[in-house]
This record gives C-alpha cells, structure tokens and sequence, in this order.
C-alpha cells in the first residue's frame, strides 16, 4: 500500500521502548496499526500509560501528535474549525480566514489526532470522525473538500470506568478501528514508574503495594493509578523536608497517602465509611512490619 510508511519498523519500537516503562507488545501494536495506515482505539483505565507511550511513539516518529480532549462541547466545528466571524465581515468566506481546528490541522499536516475520551463525545461529531476514518477526507460547508496527508491517523482512547453516563461509542466507529485495551502495569513496572517520576525514595515500593490495594478493596469502587503513588511518595518527600526529618517516616507517609488518594479512590456508595478512613487502613496494612496485623496504634 502507498501509504504504508516505512518509519513505523523496529528502529521506532526500539526508540519508544526508552520512554516508556514496559508496553513492549502495546508498543510494537501501535507501531504496526500506524504502520499499516490503520487507526487505533486505546481502551483502559486512567494512568496506565496511553498517553505515555503515544507521545514516545509519535515523538521518535518525527510526527505531531495532535490532543483532542473528548467532552459534550465538542462540536464538528471545534473539531474541524471554523470561519473567524471578524474576518468574515470584512473579507468574505475566504480560505484564508478559516481557523483550522485540530482535525483539519491533523488531515492536512499528516499528524495523529488523539482524541481522548472518545466516548464523550456527541454523536454528530463522531459522524464526522466515522467519515474521516472511512473517506480519508472530509468537506467543509463553504471550505470544501480537505484531503488526508498520507501520515494522517486517528487515535482514540477511551476509560472503561466512564461507560456508565455516557453512551458507549457506535459501532461504526468500532467497526474503523484497532482496539487495543491496556490495563495497570504490573507491580514491577509501577515500581520503576515511581522510581523514575519521583526519585529513589524508601516509600516507593510501599506507596505501589498502597495503590495496588485501593483497587481490591472491598469498599472501594474505583481504585487509584499509579498517579497516586507517584504524588504520595513525592509528597512524603517534601513533608519530610519541612518537618526536618531525614527519611519520610511512617506519619509523613500516611499524611501524603491522605492527600494522594483519598480523592482518587470512589467508594462503593454503601460501605458508609469516608475515603480518610479506608485510605488509612490500606497505609497501615502495607507496612511491611505489620505483616497483616490490624491497626494496633490506635488513632492517629
Ligand atoms: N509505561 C509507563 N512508562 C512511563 N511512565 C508511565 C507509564 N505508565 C504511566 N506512566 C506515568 O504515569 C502517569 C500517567 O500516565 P499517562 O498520562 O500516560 O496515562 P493515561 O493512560 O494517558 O491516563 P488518562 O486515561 O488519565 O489520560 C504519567 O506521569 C506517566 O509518566
Ligand atoms: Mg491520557
């Protein structure tokens, strides 16, 4: 096919494979899906790592990668562009006065348009992704018609945990695309994910076990990503600094567990506990010096 690109081989998986922890098969997936001139669907819950390894792949690419954030504002007009109201009085629908949006800019410059939380997006403007998907082009009232540079993709991510409230995305835009469901890193991967984002620190592995618990707790709904524990182990760090101890110790490490997770964990609706109280029971039991006894020290 004429517009199967040849820098989508084994130098770019290599490349990408530097940034991002782990992901190796994820990694060669899109590379082959960009590759083949096929568009993609990243499904998975926040913080595993999609945006990450898009930004590695497009970045060693040597291709702009275009971010899109999925939500109800976002009209065919935001997403393709629009005429500038101003210039349209003085000069007429010329082209020159059309401000292109994000996929106007994408068709005409070859870059891939993420688009995130696809599944937010209404139902009109997604008629407009299905068709620029299917045609490689699209046509603009009063513009006209905008050819797909050959280096045009579509990227779309979407968060699993969202599908209640919104409505699952069509089956045509399913039909067009490469799905590709990325789940939490294993334990390891979250290791050296903190690691990297917020240095060497003696809380890392257990701000990892602390997230890795938020998500079978019983009371708990929607668990935390590896977001947390990178914020719970930096902030550990810094209250360490300001309370003139050498080492985050066991209250700085709860303090930040408060603060990193306690907004980011939803509680089932029933369990009638607050978010305070389960996230201290998860810090305590990963002490690795409580080896599972239940909190003996009391209130806090
Ligand atoms: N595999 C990985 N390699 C390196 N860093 C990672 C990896 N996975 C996650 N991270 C880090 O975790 C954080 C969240 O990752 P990222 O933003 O890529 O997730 P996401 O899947 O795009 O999340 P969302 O669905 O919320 O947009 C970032 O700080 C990122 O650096
Ligand atoms: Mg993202």
């Amino acid at each position: 096919m004429s517009n199967t690109q040849s820098n989508f081989g084994l130098p770019l998986v290599d490349a990408a494979r530097g940034d991002v922890v782990g992901r190796q098969r994820e990694i060669e997936l899109v590379v082959a899906a960009l590759g083949s001139a096929r568009h993609i669907l990243l499904e998975g819950p926040p913080g595993t790592g999609k945006s990450t390894l898009l930004r590695a792949v497009a970045k060693h690419a040597g291709t702009e990668l275009i971010f899109v954030e999925g939500n109800a504002e976002l009209t065919p007009a935001r997403l393709a562009g629009h005429f500038d109201p101003a210039q349209v009085l003085a000069q007429g629908y010329t082209p020159d006065v059309f401000i292109d949006g994000p996929l106007v800019h994408a068709l005409r410059t070859g870059g891939l348009l993420y688009v995130e939380e696809i599944n937010r997006v209404p139902e009109e403007t997604l008629n407009l992704l299905v068709t620029v998907m299917s045609e490689r082009e699209i046509t603009v009232p009063r513009l006209g018609r905008i050819e797909a540079d050959p280096g045009f993709r579509l990227i779309a991510a979407m968060n699993p945990f969202d599908a209640v409230g919104t409505a699952r995305i069509a089956g045509a835009i399913y039909d067009r695309v490469n799905r590709l469901s990325v789940d939490y890193q294993s334990e390891a991967d979250e290791l050296a994910i903190v690691l990297r984002e917020a240095g060497d620190s003696p809380l890392a592995e257990r701000a990892v076990r602390c997230v890795r618990a938020t998500r079978e707790h019983n009371d708990i709904r929607i668990g935390s990503s590896v977001r947390g524990a990178i914020d719970l182990t930096l902030l550990a760090q810094q209250l360490a600094e300001l309370r003139r101890i050498a080492a985050p110790d066991d209250r700085c490490g709860l303090d930040a567990a408060y603060a990193a997770l306690s907004g980011r964990i939803r509680l089932q609706e029933s369990c009638g506990r607050t978010a305070e109280d389960v996230v201290k029971e998860i810090w305590r039991a990963s002490d690795p010096a409580a080896s599972g006894d239940e909190d003996q020290s009391g209130k806090a």
